[in-house]
């Protein structure tokens, strides 16, 4: 019987065991959790997502604070065309988190970047190159390019000195957005080092419409496997979405994909970001409690719990101190959601949005707990302790776990 220590991720010489804990912004896949990954021998994420804030916390710098005070005027204007991002300081962040995390790396493996191209961040273009150059710049591995379609980012990256010798992947969830990006990408003569076909049962956005029960991982993982051995391309395939057990990533492994992405079960690792109240929460789901909605502004649907305090909250937009999501003409539906509800409660103290939510606010408040379908199961990996509450586990049980486990067990925490 196999396990997924029998394989390994070839990236030209180099080896890596086949298990990549991906992104999770924002925070949520910390510098903690991605150099663990590393240390094992496999791959981490830090993800780029409100990178300002992040430098904030990890080294006291006042990038949110100076930009709200900059703004502070426009804080009653429904108008957020005027709220740009400082490109130095975004700059300068995504160096400090990128560069400490890099000198602290330890092991055989590798740490990568989670670029969200739907962060358009009311200049599409010119913030997306930044981030993708200051890492780059900072010495990270690789970066993974995610949520949105990404077909120019190569493009912004292609005049850097590591465009040829960072690895460079993207996520898609379907064989028809990977041939795209290649057919737009073909005259930079530079494949991409991975793909990631996420399914329809990750966690964060999904890359499919409110039918995503339509779509299963696997089939979409073989369309692309096939389709990329009938042309004779050599990309490493990684599966994302739903592999819960080591078996789970076995059965992937041995059917054409080079590695899996998984995610829900480090989410209640020591070394998550997420705040210890609410990994409560994650344990204590069942299957009930799991929805796909549309509430976030970028138009795709999100998987969450559905006691998420982001549902239904009111909160005034606040994009003088955030507004990542503002989409180069200063617009994010969430303003219009809640400009909406303002005029319809005018005299209202407290309003409450339930067809989008304010993103940015709640997911740098922890406020938005976004899941995999399987968390739910998050409670049959760990013991309950006696006051009711559940273990958190290290990152490295979990990883190794998932390294070494066969016949669909679970090794409960010692
Ligand atoms: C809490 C959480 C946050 C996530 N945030 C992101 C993100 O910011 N960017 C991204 O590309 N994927 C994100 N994902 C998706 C994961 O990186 C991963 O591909 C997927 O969840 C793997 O499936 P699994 O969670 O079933 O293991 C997130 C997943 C979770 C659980």
């Amino acid at each position: 019987m196999k396990r997924v220590d029998d394989f390994r991720l070839k990236f030209g010489k180099k080896e890596l065991v086949p298990i990549i804990v991906g992104g999770m912004g924002v925070d949520i896949s910390t510098a903690e959790l991605a150099l663990e990954a590393a240390r094992l021998g496999g791959i981490g994420h830090l993800s780029d997502a409100m990178v300002p804030d992040v430098s904030d916390r990890r080294f006291n710098t006042k990038f949110v604070k100076d930009k709200t005070r900059f703004f502070k005027h426009n804080i009653d204007n429904s108008d957020k065309s005027i709220i740009k991002f400082d490109l130095g300081v975004l700059a300068e962040a995504t160096r400090r988190h990128v560069e400490s995390t890099m000198q602290a790396k330890r092991g055989e493996g590798l740490i990568f970047v989670n670029c969200m191209e739907k962060l358009t961040m009311n200049a599409p273009r010119e913030t997306l190159t930044v981030r993708l150059a200051s890492a780059l710049d900072a010495g990270i591995d690789g970066i993974t390019l995610s949520a949105g379609l990404h077909l120019g980012s190569f493009g912004l990256m292609a005049d850097h000195p590591r465009f040829r010798d960072a690895k460079l992947g993207i996520i898609v969830s379907s064989l028809r957005a990977l041939q795209l990006f290649l057919r737009k990408n073909a005259k930079l003569n530079r494949l991409p080092d991975y793909v990631i076909v996420e399914g329809p049962l990750a966690g964060g956005h999904l890359g499919f419409g409110m039918d995503w029960a339509q779509y299963d991982l696997a089939t979409i993982t073989t369309e692309v496997v096939r389709y990329l051995k009938t042309e004779q391309i050599d990309i490493p395939v990684i599966a994302a979405g739903g592999i819960f057990t080591g078996s789970d990533a076995v059965s992937f492994l041995e059917t054409g994909s080079a590695a899996v992405q998984v995610a829900t079960r480090f989410t209640v690792s020591n070394e998550c970001g997420l705040p210890t109240k609410v990994k409560q929460e994650y344990f204590k789901a069942s299957e009930d409690d799991i929805v796909v909605n549309t509430i976030s502004p970028t138009g795709y649907p999100m998987r969450m719990l559905k006691n998420t305090p982001a549902i239904g909250a009111g909160v005034r937009p606040n994009c003088e101190s955030y507004g990542y999501l503002l989409d180069g003409t200063g617009h994010c539906a969430y303003i219009t959601a809640y400009n909406h509800e303002v005029a319809l409660h005018p005299d209202a103290k407290i309003i409450s949005v339930m067809d989008k939510t304010c993103l940015c606010t709640h997911m740098r408040n922890f406020n938005c707990w976004t899941c995999g379908s399987t968390t739910y199961r998050l409670k049959d990996t760990t013991k309950r302790k006696e006051d009711g509450s559940y273990q958190t586990l290290s990152a490295e049980h979990i990883f190794k776990d998932y390294q070494f486990s066969v016949n669909q067990k679970i090794a409960l925490p010692g």
